[in-house]
């Protein structure tokens, strides 16, 4: 039987009937995006969603912002349309390692960022986004603490932070590869351009930096700048929303290379399949659950 609606249309006509709403991160492709009921980052997706009264959240993103997502709101149903959506730098750590590197230094407070599993998650003292990583570790008593997934980030806050820092050696692929040349370059040739790079930017990348600015900081920055021309120091993916609410600026890209692969996987054919089929359900145990929404909700309370 053919159907005359438009996949977003028949995406759209679904989420009603499921009582359904589709959350689309600032990187996801620009036709989800488009079909989206919220865009944002990983963490304000989230939280937004559970203050809804929906039933289903369909997350087009990668695993652990669907992971996110449930801990936060377990009383809903929530999906991811790309089972093979991962993020290979939450991946760099399990709740394993982190024990293990915990009993060779000592027990201290560990700072995760949202950017990881859900076990990591649970096993930590409190989250952080790339927004508020230096409030997080500032709000600690301690004054020696770890911080995981991303060592980038974590250099970061340790640069404007007094304590002593451990930083787990992990990293964006895609971030970390971004060289301070390739900046100079993209500079040398939009010299009026402001340069915001995302904190999982190498420390040479992020010296350069007007502003170093998770992707919804990079979004108000651009929009409340008076400057006309930006360079975007992050996931190309964010150009579009960059773009679409700031139709008279200019966003140039810093790198060709600035491409996750994981989350461009997700099609507005996923999208669909997945709310047909309710598949893929993600779903964590209820003890690492209960962990997790702890380190999350201390975070919040700052
Ligand atoms: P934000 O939380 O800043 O949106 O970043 C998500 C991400 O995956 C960065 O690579
Ligand atoms: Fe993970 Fe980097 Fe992709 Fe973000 S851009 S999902 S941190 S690999």
């Amino acid at each position: 039987m053919t159907n005359d609606k438009s996949l977003p249309q028949q995406i759209r006509a679904l989420l009603k009937e499921r009582n359904a709403i589709l959350l689309a991160h600032n990187y996801q492709r620009p036709e989800i995006q488009d079909v989206a009921d919220l865009t944002g980052d990983s963490l304000e997706l989230s939280i937004k969603a559970a203050r809804t009264e929906a039933d289903v959240i369909v997350f087009s993103g990668v695993r652990f912002m669907a992971e996110t997502a449930s801990v936060v709101s377990p009383d809903k149903t929530v999906l991811i349309p790309r089972l093979d959506a991962g993020c290979p730098m939450a991946d760099m750590i399990t709740r394993e390692m982190l024990t293990a590197r915990l009993a060779e230094l000592g027990e201290m407070p560990v700072v995760t960022y949202v950017n990881s599993s859900a076990s990591v998650k649970a096993h930590s003292t409190i989250c952080c986004t790339s927004a508020n990583a230096v409030a997080v570790v500032n709000s600690l008593a301690e004054e020696e603490i770890f911080m995981t997934p991303d060592r980038n980030l974590c250099q970061y806050a340790a640069s404007k932070s007094t304590k002593r820092i451990h930083c787990w050696d992990g990293y964006c692929p895609i971030h970390d590869q971004l060289s301070a040349q390739e900046v100079l370059n993209v500079r040398a040739a939009h010299p009026d351009a402001l340069f915001m790079a995302h904190p999982e930017c190498r420390p040479e990348v992020l010296a350069l930096a007007d502003a170093a600015l998770s992707t919804s900081g990079m979004l108000d920055f651009a929009k409340s700048s008076d400057n006309e021309s930006f360079i975007v120091g992050t996931e190309e993916g964010l150009i579009y929303p960059l773009q679409k609410a700031n139709p008279n600026k200019s966003f140039y890209r810093v790198s060709q290379f600035m491409v996750c692969e994981d989350m461009k996987r997700t099609t507005l054919d996923d999208v669909l399949r997945a709310i047909t089929t309710m598949t893929y359900e993600v779903k964590v145990s209820e003890n690492v659950r209960i962990n997790a929404a702890r380190a999350v909700e201390r975070m919040l309370k700052l």
